[in-house]
């Protein structure tokens, strides 16, 4: 390029001082300084041929609201194409109406040599000058500002960033949010343990093929809580860990002292309703427990439920008999879920273990007075909940014995 710089942006605006007073600031500050990215703020209204320097005026057809003319800004790229010398520069017009911004694109626009933003301002800007020289329109979100400014400021912030030398060290941009459509992992500092809260055992363990395991783990995770929408084409993820999450699955009686979260619980339970279920009947219900007393009370109301005074919570997994679609599949269709709850939470590093309840009369009878369960309403089984206290390696089952091609045989 000859000049330097990697980047240069030239800014179309009514408020110069907004975007000089941003770029003011530390990295980009330096950038401009070390001349890797060059901003040039050019004022929409230096070009307005009107005496008064008037950029605005009604819009045709009625409407609250001035319209910037088209003139002055035409003008205005007409200098800023005339400095870039090139035929057609591309012109970012930043507008609600515009294509989603996201990091993908800001990618895109960093392999650019030159880019001219467009600013809005008031109510719009005259159709004929978006039509003559913008080549893409750019939203950074779904709500509107009161102009273009703000947004002009995300692009430049967001693409220089990207540039080669802008940041202190060169980051692994691999590793960061929305790469990959996953979200960046946890990141720790010093001291080890701040109030209570420990930094997890693998991060000092040293072992780096551990390390980027969890990381890659907590990063599915977090995206999986945080931001399913951004989860797509993630099927090989879940096919390679399927395996890893069945097997590491064991049942977990001792707890840490810990809540569980809303969206942890929330997780397990789009986990559960995920289940296959006759005629996709979905009959179930589900009963949360969060609270200590009633958990205290739950653990001593029936045989095996012990570990139920130290969970963090507990999900009683029931069935809806009033509804009639496949209602005679109500069990089926509750392990199911019971199944994918169990699942989830070994993924999410939670502990569990489903205590069982029917078929035994009493024991449904003794939860749903407990639960105030409509008579329709039948529990199936609780599963206790909470962050492990006990590690149990992975179990291995597999017995071949048990497999019978085309009719019963007798293995043993
Ligand atoms: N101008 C006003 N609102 C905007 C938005 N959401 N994105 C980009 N430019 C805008």
């Amino acid at each position: 390029m000859g000049c330097g710089y990697s980047i240069k942006f030239y800014v179309m605006t009514l408020f110069p001082e907004v975007i000089k007073n941003f770029i003011n600031y530390s990295i980009l500050k330096r950038a401009t300084e070390k001349k890797i990215i060059d901003i040039n703020i050019f004022n929409i209204r230096d070009f307005s041929c009107d005496k008064n320097k008037c950029v605005d005026d009604y819009s045709f057809g009625g409407g609250a609201g001035m319209i910037i003319k088209a003139q002055p800004i035409y003008d205005c790229y007409l200098e800023i194409k005339n400095k870039i010398n090139k035929k057609n520069p591309r012109v970012v017009y930043l507008t609600p109406q515009g294509k989603l911004f996201n990091q993908k694109y800001a990618k895109k626009l960093s392999n650019d040599q030159e880019i001219i933003l467009l600013c809005g301002h008031y109510e719009s800007i005259d159709e004929r000058v978006i039509k003559k020289i913008v080549t893409n329109e750019i939203s950074i979100g779904d709500y509107i500002l009161t102009g273009g400014e703000l947004a002009a400021c995300v692009l430049i912030d967001s693409i220089s960033r990207l540039i080669f030398g802008v940041l202190n060290k060169n980051i692994s941009f691999e590793k960061e949010s929305f790469e990959n459509n996953l979200l960046e992992y946890a990141q720790y500092t010093r001291p080890r343990i701040f109030m209570d809260y420990s930094v997890p055992d693998v991060l000092i363990s040293g072992n780096h093929n551990k390390i980027n395991s969890w990381r890659l783990k907590d990063s599915f995770e977090r995206t999986l809580i945080k931001r399913p929408d951004i989860l797509k084409n993630k099927n090989d993820f879940f096919r390679g860990n399927i395996m890893n999450a069945i097997l590491t699955r064991r049942s977990i009686r001792k707890y840490k002292n810990h809540d569980i979260s809303e969206d942890q619980i929330n997780l397990l339970l789009k986990a559960a309703m995920s289940a296959p279920s006759a005629m996709n009947s979905q009959n179930w219900e589900f009963i949360v427990i969060k609270n200590r007393e009633h958990l205290i009370e739950l653990s001593k109301l029936n045989p095996y439920s012990e570990m139920l005074s130290q969970a963090g919570a507990a999900i009683i997994v029931c069935g809806d008999l009033n509804k009639n679609l496949a209602k005679e599949f109500w069990i089926q269709n509750c392990s199911a879920a019971t199944q994918n709850i169990l699942l989830q939470a070994n993924v999410i590093e939670l502990g569990a273990v489903w205590i069982g309840i029917c078929p035994f009369e009493d024991r449904m009878q003794k939860l749903s007075e407990n639960l105030k369960l409509p008579e329709n309403i039948k529990p199936l089984g609780i599963i206790s909940i909470g962050i492990p206290d006990e590690f149990k390696p992975p179990s291995n089952n597999f017995d071949e014995n048990k497999i019978h091609y085309e009719e019963f045989k007798n293995n043993k």
